[in-house]
């Protein structure tokens, strides 16, 4: 079994149909687009891909037609986990080919076995509503999938955040009644790291112990407002995906990558050492 893993985490693709704007202001599928490409081209590349929800804006099957003509150029497997603007029949109905996703069930849930650290996605998604909830159904299935095998590492993957990012309209909107899943992880060694999306930004924070990660847009941003009761806004600053190295001697990383192009990489050192 290889002992080395890394994988690209995007988020909130929210992409929409016929070159309409996100909001009348952000060109998602460009965006997209641009992410996929630069994925493409990592060297080396990652083993996977996996997307934390929010892959189209309003959960309609064109939108999902249009994001799978953009997700399917990507030269690595990719695995995705519904978001609160996803819609969960749509969503099974566009990726109905992919074998991880169960065709049958309430959730979108699901394992993925392939590599040596063993992925996890469960939807926290409630029909109709912005925020999420962990279930007694699904905190059940999930502690079922820890217990097949104690042994092996897991990446779990949320849309929700699970924490108070201190952006108040999105923490009316996070992952509620965290208390369950915060015990479970409490007693689960093998989870390595936590990954959601929804906020839109780069954030580290904690639950039960683990270290979760939110994953920036693809596209536009969560403005970083910490006044009470601030505007529902958004900004368009440089998007962004994040890597997560594993290797088995080392333990896991997490990277932030912002996307697009910029200058270099050039050395630190010539022949006469660090240069001047
Ligand atoms: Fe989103």
């Amino acid at each position: 079994m290889n002992t080395s893993f890394v994988i690209a985490q995007i988020s909130d693709l929210h992409i929409k149909t016929a070159g309409r704007l996100s909001y009348k202001k952000v060109d998602t599928l460009g965006a997209l687009r641009i992410c996929i490409a630069q994925i493409n081209r990592l060297a080396p590349l990652p083993d996977a891909v996996v997307i934390t929800g929010d892959l189209t804006d309003f959960g309609l099957d064109a939108e999902y037609a249009e994001v799978r003509t953009v997700l399917d150029s990507l030269v690595v497997p990719w695995f995705a986990i519904p978001g609160n603007h996803d819609a969960r029949p749509a969503f099974r109905r566009a990726l109905a080919d992919k074998s991880w996703l169960q065709p049958l069930g309430e959730f979108i849930n699901w394992t993925v076995d392939d590599f040596p650290v063993r992925l996890i996605g469960l939807d926290t998604t409630v029909p109709q509503q912005p925020w999420g909830e962990i279930c007694e159904a699904r905190l059940a299935w999930l502690q079922a999938r820890l217990d097949e095998q104690p042994d092996k590492p897991v990446i779990l993957l949320l849309h929700h955040h699970p924490f108070i990012s201190g952006i108040d309209h999105m923490d009316r909107q996070n992952l509620r009644h965290t208390e369950g899943l915060e015990a479970l992880l409490a007693n689960a060694p093998q989870v390595v790291r936590v990954l959601c999306g929804h906020v839109h930004r780069y954030m580290v924070s904690t639950l039960g112990g683990k270290v979760v990660c939110s994953a920036p847009g693809t596209s536009h941003q969560v403005a970083p407002d910490f006044s009470p009761d601030g505007p529902a806004n958004f900004v368009v600053e440089p998007a962004g995906m994040l890597l997560h190295r594993w290797r088995a001697q080392q333990g896991i990383t997490s990277h932030y990558l912002p996307l697009g192009e910029y200058e270099g990489p050039w050395p630190f050192y010539d022949e006469n050492g660090l240069i001047d």
